[in-house]
């Protein structure tokens, strides 16, 4: 049986049994796709600049489901927490999800939480910021990535006040800041004219059936613990799964799974047009016709 259609250490699960087969293809995987190899190439560059110079910051904007936090976490992984030769810890990249709502000092919180350290919620913002500001610099923290950004988006005090803050934070601490959201985190950003100026776009556009989309599923083929080749990158098998996902990474990599899934049960052991069609699956803009016709 030949396995060249998988990387060794997939390859090497073959004789597992299917459960574990199934979990396996489960598994959040990362496929280096352009868009977000060049995102993730552009947050090193902002890593390294210098800290002397005022910091441009990035947003990085697309739908939901398009890969955005994979990119922040992939990223974050990347450059883990360090322990610096006197013993202190380093941050390079400290991460938090936006509050649902804006709120200073849920921000605040956030960040505490994030480095670890206890403290108590009930506090006023004034107070948490300014224990925020001293761990933060105690742990060194060279990075900060601002998840789910477009919450921010509701215009009114609180929001002028959240915006304001980080505006302060990225000036004092000078560190660049990386934010990711839908396009309301735009939105968000209008609201605070200052800030927006110093931040550069990174749009993830909307997947399309292109030589990008082919390649994406050809890596992607690699992943999934199957006996038989696929051949995912076909124009037909191709087709179908572009219809059937659409525009959106997450999409495109539920339906690979629920598809291998499917090609392990039967013991098909390969994805086709059929097995495809066999599936039973909605697609994710299908909610919204439902919606629109009700
Ligand atoms: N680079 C990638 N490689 C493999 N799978 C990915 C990648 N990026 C995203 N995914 C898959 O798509 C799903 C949705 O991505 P996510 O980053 O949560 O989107 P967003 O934050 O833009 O809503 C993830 O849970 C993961 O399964
Ligand atoms: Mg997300």
């Amino acid at each position: 049986m030949s396995t060249e259609h998988l990387l060794p250490e997939v390859a090497e699960i073959l004789d597992a049994a299917n459960e574990y087969r199934i979990e396996f293809c489960r598994q959040d995987r990362w496929v280096g796709y352009t868009a977000a190899t060049k995102a993730l190439d552009e947050l090193d560059d902002l890593r390294n600049f210098p800290k002397n110079l005022r910091p441009n910051n990035i947003l990085l904007v697309g739908g939901s489901g398009n890969g955005k936090s994979s990119i922040l976490e992939y990223f974050a992984n990347r450059h883990p927490i360090l322990a610096s030769s006197e013993g202190k810890p380093v941050v390079p990249v400290l991460k938090i999800e936006m509050p649902s709502k804006p709120d200073e000092s849920e921000f605040w919180s956030l960040i505490l939480w994030a480095l670890g350290i206890s403290h108590r919620e009930g506090d006023r913002a004034a107070h948490k910021k300014r224990q925020a500001k001293s761990a933060m610099v105690n742990a060194n923290v060279q990075m900060l990535a601002l998840d789910e950004f477009n919450n921010v988006a509701e215009a009114g005090r609180a929001t002028s006040d959240l915006l304001a803050a980080i505006r302060n934070l990225s000036n004092e601490l000078r560190i660049p800041i990386v934010a990711a959201g839908t396009d309301k985190a735009i939105n968000a950003l209008n609201l605070d004219p200052q800030l927006k100026s110093r931040f550069e776009p990174i749009g993830l556009p909307r997947w399309r059936l292109n030589r990008e989309y082919l390649g994406f599923l050809a890596s992607y083929e690699q992943l999934l613990p199957l006996a038989k080749k696929s051949d995912l990158a076909q124009p037909e098998v191709a087709k179908a799964l572009f219809a059937m996902a659409g525009d959106t990474v997450g999409q495109n990599v539920k339906l690979l799974r629920r598809a291998a899934a499917a090609a392990i049960e039967t013991g098909s052991e390969q994805i086709t047009v059929k097995l495809l069609a066999e599936l039973n699956w909605t697609r994710a803009d299908a909610w919204q016709t439902i919606a629109k016709a009700i």
